[in-house]
């Protein structure tokens, strides 16, 4: 399976901050944002990432990231004209995808609980179709929001419903077969001119082949579209990593966990962030790995 990053838009709702830099590459607490999506990619699994951006920022991401070598990731860059909505992805990536199945993840969500890589590990390994995760929130109008049946089946989506037939809303992380590049290609703008990731899904759902997995309590699903809910995010982060000593999406130790990179090559990519306390720790954990130096 392939991943996608999507980091583009206008971060209108974050103005002044986002003026002149992109959202995606704003701190939440020590690391730039678009790291915890990219963190989850690499979790379940996939080394191949295209990251979407627009054509001012694509240049910063590639700045920050590179070809992705340094994390055992082969890291590709592609332009997104204007917000044309989130299903583009498809249409512009549609020659990285190939003939591959893919995940799309929004570059401003953030996702944590316990055994979540082997959740989306499962998830990948089983695909057919669609696979949505659900999230209960307090405000279920702002997002698109699943309605399922007492089995868990899913009975219907829609996108930012007045009023909303359940609290689960839809999160930026969505799995899907290779259809999915013909499915966006066939898309028409919505009312409000974009073409819609809910449109996807409901064709996956009329196909009776888009599955929803509940992310239950105790797991957390980060909104950091407002000054209040960045702020929050980040303090979040910072608590987690102060009461647990780990830090969350730190992308060399989810390389070396995963086996993307060995311990040698870990202490190296900490010893060039050496002035920071987040190059100490990824010294650490990679001479608790085994490091030489
Ligand atoms: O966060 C989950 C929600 O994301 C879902 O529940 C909704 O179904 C889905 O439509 C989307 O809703 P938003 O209102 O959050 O979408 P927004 O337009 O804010 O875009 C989400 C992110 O994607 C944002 O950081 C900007 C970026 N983006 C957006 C569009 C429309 C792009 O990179 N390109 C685009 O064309």
């Amino acid at each position: 399976m392939k991943g996608i990053v999507l980091a583009g838009g206008s971060g209108t709702r974050l103005h002044p901050i986002t003026q002149a830099v992109s959202k995606q590459l704003l701190p939440v607490y020590d690391k730039p944002m678009i790291y915890y999506p990219i963190s989850v990619l690499m979790l379940a699994g996939i080394r191949e990432i295209l990251i979407i951006s627009t054509p001012s920022d694509l240049p910063n991401f590639r700045r920050l990231l590179g070809d992705g070598s340094q994390f055992g990731l082969e890291l590709s860059y592609a332009e997104q004209a204007a917000p044309n909505g989130l299903a583009e992805a498809f249409v512009i990536g549609a020659d990285f995808i190939a003939d591959d199945d893919v995940a799309l993840i929004l570059g401003d969500n953030i996702f944590y609980g316990q055994g979540f890589s082997r959740t989306l590990q499962a998830e990948v390994a089983g695909l057919d179709g669609c696979v949505l995760f659900g999230y209960p929130v307090k405000d279920p109008q702002r997002y698109g929001v699943g309605e399922i049946s007492g089995d868990g089946t899913l009975l219907s989506i829609e996108e930012k419903p007045a009023v909303p037939r359940s609290n689960k809303a839809i999160t930026g992380l969505y799995l899907y077969d290779n259809q999915v590049v013909d499915i966006a290609r066939g898309l028409r703008p919505s009312a409000r001119g974009e073409l819609e990731i809910t449109d996807v899904n409901m064709t996956y759902l009329r196909q009776g082949r888009a599955r929803l997995v509940e992310l239950s309590r105790g797991f957390a699903w980060l909104d950091t579209g407002t000054h209040d809910s960045l702020l929050e995010a980040g303090q979040f982060v910072q608590v987690l990593e102060h009461r647990t000593g780990v830090r969350i999406a730190c992308l060399e130790e989810v390389a070396l966990r995963m086996g993307y990179i060995d311990a040698d090559e870990c202490h190296r990519l900490g010893a060039k962030l050496a002035k920071s306390g987040y190059g100490d720790y990824v010294m650490d954990i990679a001479k608790a790995a085994g490091a030489t130096a």
